[in-house]
């Protein structure tokens, strides 16, 4: 499949993975449209990148999905990409006190946003020719981070949902993809991880950006680059010794 000359919708492409996406897809000849929650974030991605087009939009808000389809599909009927790149990723200590709202956070953004993306772009996808739905999911939906017990729960639920959602479009034109980084220079990882790392750089975002395009053009549907393949071998060979390892970190 060729990522050239398509119409593409990227959550969360004011930043980090979505942002070098969209520079490298708009390079590539494509129309791109991005959305985030942060006006100002989405003025700045479009100032560096002429030509790309930004729609302010929460993905872990239902009427946000309704209305940002809406106003895509009146601007560019010829939508044929979906990119679920938009997330967040939190420290939390399970212990400590927090309000019931705020427990399933990560779920509502990275799990939900997705799904709901999905029941509400695929009739236009499905009407496509050669339509693509990329889920970006995480290495840790192979092995759980006990220091980011939401997030790796909700990644592991866009994991499994990406697979069945594979087996239920098979035949029907669209393909789906799963792009599970490693850990990668964005400022999601630089904000609150970094000093648990022990010195970890993590990927380049603009290397595994190529990576994944490549991946896609070559017809991969579940692209894991570096660490993130170390993590879904050593889950499945070595599952108590690699879920000690990621236990360790962030332990004081
Ligand atoms: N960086 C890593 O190490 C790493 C590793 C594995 C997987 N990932 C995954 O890769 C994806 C991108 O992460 P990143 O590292 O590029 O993070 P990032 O630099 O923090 O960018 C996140 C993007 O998502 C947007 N966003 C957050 N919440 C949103 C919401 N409710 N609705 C719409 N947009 C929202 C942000 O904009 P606003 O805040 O303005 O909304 C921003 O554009 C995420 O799904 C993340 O889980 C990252």
């Amino acid at each position: 499949m060729k990522l050239t000359a398509r119409t593409i919708l990227i959550t969360g492409g004011s930043s980090g993975i979505g942002l070098e996406l969209a520079g490298q897809l708009l390079a590539r000849g494509n129309e791109v449209v991005v959305t985030g929650r942060d006006e100002r974030a989405l003025g700045a991605a479009t100032h560096r990148f002429p030509g790309l087009h930004a729609i302010r939009s929460d993905v872990g808000e239902a009427d946000g999905i309704r209305s940002l389809y809406g106003t895509v599909i009146a601007r560019f009927p010829a939508l044929d990409t979906l990119v679920n790149n938009a997330g967040i990723m939190r420290i939390v200590r399970l212990a400590e006190d927090r309000a019931l709202e705020d427990v399933t956070r990560e779920v509502d953004v990275d799990l939900n946003g997705p799904m709901r993306m999905v029941q509400q772009f695929l009739p236009h996808l499905r009407s496509r020719p050669d339509a693509l739905i990329v889920n970006v999911s995480s290495g840790l939906a192979f092995v759980p981070f006990p220091i980011s017990p939401v997030y790796s729960a909700a990644k592991a639920g866009l994991h499994a949902y990406t697979r069945c959602l594979r087996v239920q479009l098979d035949g029907s034109g669209v393909t789906v993809v799963e792009l599970a980084p490693p850990l990668t220079r964005t400022p999601l990882f630089t904000d609150e991880f970094a000093s648990h790392m022990n010195g970890q750089k993590g990927m380049a975002v603009d290397v595994l950006v190529r990576r994944a395009i490549a991946g896609i053009e070559v017809g991969r549907t579940e692209i894991r680059p570096g660490q993130s393949n170390l993590l879904k071998i050593a889950g499945r060979i070595a599952p108590g010794f690699i879920f000690a390892q990621m236990s360790k970190v962030g332990r004081t």
